[in-house]
């Protein structure tokens, strides 16, 4: 299972990162306006440091809604850096715009999808990552794991390749129901990652066990 981590903040990048468990980095424009970053120019810097810090793909996201003008972004974001995956959103030109991309060999993450029907069009576009949003649906009381579930088992019918890109994950338990559930990969905030690393019988354990050392060396 890969991890991405979902924000556009350098030091959290780079703290995941660092850990050594990373594998990408995903954004969108809410993400980048919470760290302040507005204006073409600046984004697309931004773009490029993320790049810099991260091994892995990182999705930078298209704002147009039209065919063309996501065919010129994304083909500029691309320009940018290999690893750069372009996002673009679930409506009639995006999965145009994901055929697009495919056939020309870009990487593409179809974002905003809230069905299993969603994601079979991202899937017959040839997407790269499909990204279902489970925190949002458990927002409005809708079991966004039960989507996650849906869609594996489509996507293994037809052995498509598109990777499920578990998105708008807000905590730990997310992630481990995510992995249970065969979801390929998982982006969420640095917070839901090193939730993982938490359990009260590790600290115990290991005082016990630095206790234990003092005393046999004093
Ligand atoms: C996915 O790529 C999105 O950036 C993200 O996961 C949305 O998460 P949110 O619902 O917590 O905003």
């Amino acid at each position: 299972m890969k991890f991405f981590i979902d924000t556009a903040n350098l030091d959290q990048i780079a703290d995941a990162q660092d850990m050594g468990i990373l594998d990408g980095v995903t954004t969108n424009p809410s993400l980048m306006a919470k760290e302040g970053i507005t204006g073409g120019e600046n984004i697309i810097n931004h773009y490029k440091k993320i790049c810099e810090l991260v091994d892995g793909d990182v999705s930078a996201e298209v704002i147009s809604t039209d065919f063309e003008g996501m065919v010129r972004e994304g083909e500029a974001l691309a320009a940018l850096n290999d690893q750069i995956v372009v996002k673009l959103p679930m409506i009639k030109d995006g999965v145009k715009a994901c055929k697009y991309f495919t056939d020309k060999g870009i990487k593409t993450n179809v974002t905003l999808v809230f069905s299993a029907g969603q994601a079979l069009l991202a899937a017959k576009a040839g997407a790269t990552y499909v990204s279902p949003f489970i925190g949002r649906l458990d927002d409005i009381s809708t079991d966004g794991l039960h989507l996650i579930a849906e869609i594996r088992m489509i996507y293994d019918n037809y052995g498509f390749d598109t990777q499920i890109l578990a998105a708008s994950v807000r905590h730990t338990m997310h992630i481990i129901d995510c992995a249970k559930l065969g979801a390929d990969v998982m982006t969420g905030p640095l917070s839901s990652i090193e939730g993982l690393l938490k359990h009260p019988l590790t600290d115990i354990g290991l005082a016990t066990f630095l206790a234990d050392y003092k005393k046999g060396n004093s």
